[in-house]
């Protein structure tokens, strides 16, 4: 009797192990694909995200994202969003956060995007508190 509930207590804990891994897996996958900061202004948001999709490395081989925007605020503010929030939640922030949205424009020979700066309110896909997804980025509020 006394085995089998520690067995079912070490079960336990390695799925719970395993699921917090999972989430803190996808939030550094966020931050990696997502969040810049701090940060100056660059003269050529293009070139921004043509040096930022390379270094991030966040195009798989052979195949480009059609579409990844960096947000510049700090990793703090965006975990905020997601304090005391339940699992898939998706909350916006209040206030705007300066943003690069990076589109493509050309598959070959490389990746090639276009990069533009708006100020925008972030939306955060939240898991075990932690955002894990950027849903989109928007100048309004979404009721
Ligand atoms: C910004 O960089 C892109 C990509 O290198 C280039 O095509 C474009 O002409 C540059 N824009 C300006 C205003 O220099
Ligand atoms: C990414 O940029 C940083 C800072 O400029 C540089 O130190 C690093 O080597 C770069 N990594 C890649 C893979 O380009
Ligand atoms: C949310 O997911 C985390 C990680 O898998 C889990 O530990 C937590 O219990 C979940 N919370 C809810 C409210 O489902
Ligand atoms: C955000 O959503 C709008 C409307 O659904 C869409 O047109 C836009 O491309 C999305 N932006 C990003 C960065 O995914």
């Amino acid at each position: 009797m006394a085995v089998r509930s520690l067995w079912w207590t070490a079960v336990l804990l390695l799925a719970l192990t395993v699921s917090v891994c999972r989430g803190q897996q996808r939030y550094l996958i966020f931050l990696n694909r997502h969040v810049d900061f701090p940060w100056n202004p660059p003269l050529n948001y293009s070139q921004y995200c043509n040096f930022m999709m390379v270094n991030r490395s966040i195009n798989a081989p052979g195949s480009c994202r059609p579409i990844n925007t960096f947000v510049h605020a700090p990793a703090a503010s965006l975990i905020a969003l997601c304090a005391n929030q339940p699992n898939r939640s998706l909350p916006f922030s209040q206030q705007q956060f300066p943003v690069t949205v990076c589109r493509l424009i050309r598959r070959i020979p490389t990746c090639t995007y276009r990069g533009t700066p708006h100020n925008h309110r972030v939306q955060v896909g939240c898991w075990g508190g932690l955002p894990v997804h950027l849903q989109n980025t928007t100048t309004t509020l979404a009721s």
